[in-house]
C-alpha cells in the first residue's frame, strides 16, 4: 500500500485490545514467562500510524514509556497535537522506516505491530521481524498480526477481482466507492455455484466494514498472507519462537465437534503443528501471534498456580435458575451453567465488580491450596472459552458515575474532534450509536453535576441537537434517561474513577 494512499484515510478511535501490554504480559505469564510489569515497561509500536493505538496505552500506563515509529510523516504529524493536548510525556511518535530504524531506540519489553506485516513488501517485512529479534528484552514479547492461509485464499480471490477493477484509481474515496459498487454488484448477481456463494458471502461481510478497514484490508495494493508455519519459520530466522496467539480463546478446540477436537488433541506435542491444524479446520484468515526469544523456556500446559497476581473481569449477565439451583452466566454468545456453588459465587463476584476486575487472591481468600487450584482451573477454562478476561494490570474505570462524572480525557478529545467512535479505558473501541450519548460524553469534564447535565441535555434537545436538525429525545423522564446513559458510559469503561 502506498504511504500517500493510506494517509488520506485514518483510523480514528481504533484501538487494538490484543496489543495492550496487559494482554501480552498476561499471556506470557500463563505460559511461564516473567514479563515486565505493564505499569513499568517500554513499548515499541512499528507502523504506529498517528498513534491511535499507542496514545491510549500511554494515557493509561503513565509509568511506562511508549515509542511509535511510522514511515508516514503525515500520520505522525496527526498524532503529535493529540499527545500535546493530553500532555503525555511518556509517548513519542517518530518518522522512521523499519528498514533503517534509529540506532538510539534501546531495548523494549513489548514490540507490537498491528496490520503491517502482510501489508508491506518482503524487505520491510523481514526488517520488521528482525527488529523484534534485535530489540526485545530477554523476557520480552512481540505481537505481530497478519493475514493467514488457508482462509486468506478467499481474500486473494476477492483482492484479485478488486485489484483489476481499481487499476489506475489512486484517490482513496474513489477507490472505496468503486470497490463498494463492484462488491454490491457481485452480491446482487446472486450466482449459485459454491465458489460464487463463498465470494458473495465474503463481499456481503466486507461491505459492512467501515471505510478505514475496507481501505486497509480489502483493497490494499500489497496483501501477503502466510501460513502460521511460514510465519514461525520466519520468526525463527531472527531468534524468535512462537509463544501463543494473543487471545487464548483462538487456540482452543472447544467450539469444534468432539471427535474433531479429539483427533487434533492427538497430534504430536508441538504447539505450532497443533495451531496449524486448527487453522486448517477453521479456515483461519487472520492471526495475532505473540513471539518471544528462542531461548525462553515456555510452559505450555495451563496451570492455576500461574494465576497468582492476576485478576478476572467480565460483563456477565446472571440469569437465576427457576428451580433455585445454580444460575446461568451469559456473555455475548457464550452461556454456561457452573455445576458448583463455589464457582457460581466466584462468577457472581466477577459479574458484580464489572467494569472493575477481581483478583484471584480475593476470589480464593478462604480456600485451601487444593480448592484454590480447582477453582483456578475452572476459571481458566472459562477464560479459554472467551467468557472471562484475565488481567495482569486491570483497567480501573469508574464502576458508577460520580456526582460530577468525568470521562476519559482521550474520549473527550475524540468527541470534541467530531468522532462517535471512542477509545475506552480498557483499550477497546466503542461505537456510540446515539448522538445524545455522544453529546452527554462531551459534557463530562467534571464541572457538571446531575442537575447541570440535565439542563444541558434539555437545551441540546430543545435546540434540535448541535446542528439544529433534530435529535430523537429519549423515551420517558429525562432525569431517568440521564442516569441510564451515565450508567451505560460507566459500563463501557468510559468514565474515570
Ligand atoms: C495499515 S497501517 C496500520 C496502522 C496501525 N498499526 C493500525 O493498525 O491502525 C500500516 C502502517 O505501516 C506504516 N508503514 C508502511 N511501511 C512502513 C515502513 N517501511 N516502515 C515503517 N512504517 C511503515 C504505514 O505508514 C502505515 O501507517
Amino acid at each position: 500500500m502506498s504511504g500517500t494512499g493510506y494517509d488520506a484515510v485514518s483510523y480514528p478511535g481504533y484501538a487494538y485490545n490484543q496489543t495492550h501490554p496487559d494482554r501480552l504480559a498476561t499471556q506470557a505469564t500463563l505460559f511461564g514467562m516473567a514479563p515486565a510489569p505493564p505499569a513499568a515497561c517500554r513499548v515499541l509500536e512499528i507502523g504506529a500510524g498517528d498513534g491511535g493505538n499507542l496514545i491510549p496505552m500511554a494515557l493509561g500506563l503513565p509509568g511506562s514509556e511508549f515509542v511509535g515509529i511510522d514511515l508516514s510523516a503525515e500520520a505522525v504529524a496527526r498524532g503529535a497535537p493529540v499527545i500535546d493536548e493530553l500532555e503525555l510525556p511518556n509517548v513519542t511518535l517518530r518518522v522512521a522506516d523499519v528498514l533503517e530504524l534509529p540506532a538510539d531506540l534501546g531495548q523494549f519489553d513489548y514490540v507490537i505491530s498491528h496490520g503491517v506485516y502482510s501489508w508491506i513488501g518482503p524487505q520491510p517485512r523481514d526488517a520488521l521481524v528482525a527488529a523484534c529479534g534485535r530489540l526485545l528484552t530477554s523476557q520480552g514479547v512481540a505481537y505481530i498480526s497478519y493475514n493467514a492461509y488457508p482462509g486468506s485464499y478467499l481474500r486473494d480471490m476477492a483482492s484479485d477481482i478488486l485489484r483489476f477493477h481499481l487499476e489506475g484509481v489512486g484517490e482513496p474515496a474513489e477507490r472505496l466507492a468503486r470497490a463498494r459498487h463492484l462488491m454490491a454488484l457481485v452480491v446482487a448477481a446472486n450466482a449459485q455455484t459454491p465458489y460464487a456463494g463463498v465470494l458473495r458471502h465474503h463481499f456481503e461481510r466486507v461491505l459492512q466494514h467501515p471505510d478505514p478497514l475496507l481501505y486497509h484490508d480489502d483493497i490494499a495494493e500489497v496483501n501477503t498472507p502466510v501460513y502460521l508455519h511460514e510465519f514461525v519459520a520466519h520468526a525463527a530466522r531472527h531468534g524468535l519462537q512462537f509463544l501463543s496467539e494473543a487471545r487464548l480463546h483462538d487456540s482452543q478446540l472447544h467450539e469444534l465437534p468432539e471427535d474433531v477436537a479429539w483427533e487434533l488433541d492427538g497430534l504430536p506435542d508441538d504447539a505450532v503443528v497443533r495451531e496449524q491444524y486448527i487453522d486448517f479446520v477453521v479456515n483461519r484468515m487472520f492471526r495475532q501471534t505473540l513471539l518471544c526469544r528462542d531461548d525462553v523456556a515456555l510452559e505450555r500446559s495451563l496451570d492455576a498456580r500461574r494465576l497468582a497476581g492476576l485478576s478476572f473481569a467480565a460483563p456477565l449477565r446472571v440469569e437465576p435458575a427457576a428451580d433455585g439451583g445454580e444460575p446461568t452466566f451469559v456473555r455475548g454468545p457464550v452461556s454456561f451453567q457452573p455445576g458448583r456453588p463455589r464457582l457460581s459465587a466466584a462468577l457472581r463476584a466477577i459479574a458484580a465488580a464489572w467494569p472493575r476486575a477481581v483478583t484471584f487472591e480475593w476470589l480464593t481468600a478462604n480456600l485451601d491450596a487444593t480448592a484454590r487450584d480447582r477453582l483456578g482451573d475452572e476459571l481458566l477454562e472459562i477464560h479459554a472459552a472467551g467468557a472471562l478476561d484475565l488481567h495482569t494490570h486491570p483497567p480501573a474505570p469508574a464502576a458508577v458515575p460520580g456526582s460530577r462524572p468525568v470521562a476519559s480525557p482521550l474520549a473527550l478529545h475524540q468527541v470534541a474532534a467530531g468522532l462517535d467512535r471512542v477509545t475506552s479505558l480498557r483499550h477497546a473501541s466503542v461505537q456510540l450509536e446515539d448522538p445524545l450519548a455522544v453529546h452527554l460524553l462531551s459534557l463530562l469534564d467534571g464541572s457538571r453535576d446531575r442537575d447541570d447535565l440535565e439542563v444541558a441535555l434539555r437545551e441540546y434537545l430543545a435546540g434540535g441537537g448541535l446542528d439544529g436538525t433534530g435529535v430523537e429525545p429519549p423515551p420517558g423522564d429525562l432525569a431517568a434517561a440521564l442516569d441510564a446513559a451515565l450508567a451505560r458510559l460507566a459500563e463501557l469503561s468510559l468514565l474515570v474513577a
